[in-house]
């Protein structure tokens, strides 16, 4: 089914983007126990995807078994979105989002992410600019090759391509839906003008996460702020999905109904905890083995890579073992493969 279809078929769960979490290697070990109905990438700076950096592409590598895969960017430069729509169209992305919430310093004092909320001109450029690079590739006006990047970066490009298995051409290609995730303000509340105004952008959704970019990560994510917003919604025909602490699937779909919403992301609870997507338990077993898949998938999509940025997420695997403790000790110490296979008895050990 045309994805576009698919969001307006049924209630979403999708995995919400987390920056240095949700890669290639945690998504797939995402699908391998439950697949989401819909999976954002971490976002990836469109100006810098669009300048040819080449190592971020490592951010737009996806499996074919991961769709609907919407890819997320962001940044402050309207023209880098066009560039960026086009490239995310070639390497054939069932949607392009953009962030508008992203609370980092280093991202919102470059006038990116959340701190577009104040900018909501420049949000509507953004916003335009980003469709002109879909129309402009979907109706063969434009391709990867017509927007001033390097040839590495074009190689790279393929390279994904490959990786993803994806061979299509504008000709074949579905209009990727456009979308925008974003916070209900920056100091404070301000859904009666942001949601509307970008609600006037014919946006195919808008995911929401009930937080202020001061909150950060803070306090508790405002559901009455989202069900208002919903309300907008609602009226401007816009679908939106809300997000903020939902911890487990069944107080997802509460909130579907609860708040109105048409979905729901689920960010921090998937971390170490791949089952928040279904109703099951893993047992010790279970989390073991997952673990390791999860460390086989990263040296399988990043084979040049160190192994430390998973240690955070064997931590995660092993929290609330009755000898977390004792574990967290030796995994802290993981430095291969051989090494986390080697854990094996302490970990099925209570
Ligand atoms: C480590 C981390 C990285 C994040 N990176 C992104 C990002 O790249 N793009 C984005 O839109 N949101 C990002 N977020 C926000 C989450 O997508 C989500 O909105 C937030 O965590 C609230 O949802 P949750 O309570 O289900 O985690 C990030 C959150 C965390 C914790």
């Amino acid at each position: 089914m045309d994805f576009r279809e698919f969001i307006h078929s049924q209630k979403i769960i999708a995995l919400s983007p987390m920056d240095g979490v949700t890669d290639c290697s945690y998504r797939q070990t995402q699908c391998f126990v439950k697949k989401p109905d819909v999976i954002f990438t971490e976002f990836v700076s469109a100006e810098g995807i669009s300048r040819g950096g080449v190592r971020l592409y490592d951010q737009l590598l996806y499996g074919n078994n991961e769709r609907y895969i919407v890819g997320q960017i962001f940044g402050k430069d309207p023209e880098s979105f066009y560039k960026a729509a086009v490239i995310l169209c070639h390497l054939g992305f069932d949607g392009i989002d953009i962030n508008m919430g992203c609370p980092a310093k280093t991202v919102t004092q470059h006038g990116s992410g959340a701190a577009l909320i104040e900018k909501p001109e420049v949000a509507s450029q953004i916003i335009n600019s980003t469709r002109q690079g879909i129309e402009d590739y979907c109706s063969g006006k434009t391709t990867v090759t017509d927007i001033g990047i390097k040839q590495s970066s074009l190689d790279v490009i393929e390279r994904n391509c490959l990786f993803s298995e994806y061979t299509g051409t504008y000709k074949d290609y579905q209009k990727p839906t456009l979308s925008v995730k974003t916070r209900v303000g920056v100091t404070h509340n301000v859904v009666p003008v942001w949601i509307p105004h970008l609600l006037s952008h014919n946006l195919d959704f808008l995911s929401l996460h009930g937080r202020t970019l001061k909150q950060g990560y803070s306090g508790l994510a405002d559901w009455e702020a989202i069900k208002l917003a919903a309300s907008f919604a609602k009226e401007a025909g816009t679908l939106i999905w809300g997000n903020g602490d939902v911890t487990t699937l069944p107080q997802a779909y509460e909130y579907i109904d609860k708040y109105n919403v048409d979905g729901i992301l689920i960010g921090r609870s998937s971390m170490g905890n791949p089952w928040v997507f279904t109703n099951t338990e893993p047992s010790l077993k279970d989390k073991f083995s997952l673990m390791c898949y999860h460390a086989d998938q990263f040296t399988r999509i990043f084979p040049h890579r160190r192994l430390d940025p998973l240690r955070r997420h064997f931590l995660l695997y092993a929290s609330g073992h009755p000898r977390a403790k004792q574990l967290r000790e030796k995994i802290v110490h993981v430095n291969t493969i051989a090494e986390l296979y080697a854990l094996e008895e302490d970990f099925l050990t209570c």
